[in-house]
């Protein structure tokens, strides 16, 4: 059977930064550190409601995680703002080398999917938008097992839904804690260093492979499959 392919969303495929200028209006030449904090804090409210086992939607860790920012920058939104804001995030824009990508991966014969920690009903909006929907077999999210990445059973699930094997089933995510997440269960998994400034978390694990655009991943994959003769 052909390899397994688990695109992450957020910051991989779909651009969390993408908000920026409609922060502009409310956060003036702060938007940039606006929109960091709020996707920092976003993510490490997941991170806390794995551990604390008080798991509530992604949805509600962007929520709160708005909420947060707009403490910190002292900005007051009316709901109607703040609503605008939310639905925006539920329409960000695509990384411009994603499709290339995630047609070379089509033909190569991947199955793809897309894995994310966020809601089924909003991964599906993003990529329908994105024009993107059409590359993907299904959309697998964490919210099936009411926990968040990098909780191993997040990668076991994946592997369990799509009937994959850990070392025929590759992670791809911009995001180093999701590839040091997928690594730790034996994925195999490319890491999208989008920017040099991005550093890969230095523990006992490494990506398999990395890549600095999304287009050079299914040749690197390819080419590490025949160096290893699998
Ligand atoms: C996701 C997170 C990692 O899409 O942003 O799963």
């Amino acid at each position: 059977m052909s390899d397994t392919l688990a695109f992450d969303i957020y910051g991989t495929l779909i651009d969390t930064q993408g908000i920026t200028g409609m922060l502009e209006k409310h956060a003036g030449h702060n938007s940039g550190a606006f929109s960091l904090l709020w996707r920092q804090k976003q993510l490490e409210y997941s991170f806390r409601r794995g551990l604390m086992q008080l798991y509530r939607d992604f949805d509600v860790c962007t929520v709160q995680a708005l909420d947060y920012a707009l403490l910190t920058f002292g900005i007051f939104l009316s709901p109607a703002e703040k609503n605008e804001l939310l639905e925006k995030y539920r329409a960000l824009p695509v990384f411009e080398d994603v499709t290339e990508s995630l047609e070379q991966s089509r033909k190569a014969g991947f199955r793809v999917f897309a894995f994310s920690n966020g809601k089924p009903s909003d991964i599906e909006q993003l990529l329908v938008h994105a024009g993107i929907r059409e590359f993907f077999i299904d959309i697998i999210s964490v919210d099936e097992v009411q926990s968040f990445k990098p909780d191993p059973a997040v990668y076991r699930h994946f592997l369990e839904k799509t009937a994959s094997k850990p070392e025929h089933a590759w992670l791809v995510s911009s995001n180093p804690f999701d590839i040091l997440g997928a690594v730790a269960v034996k994925m195999k998994a490319v890491w999208v260093q989008r920017s040099p400034s991005i550093i890969m978390d230095p523990w006992e694990f490494t990506p398999t492979l990395t890549v600095k655009k999304m287009d050079e991943m299914t040749a690197a994959i390819q080419s590490w499959k025949n160096r290893q003769g699998s």
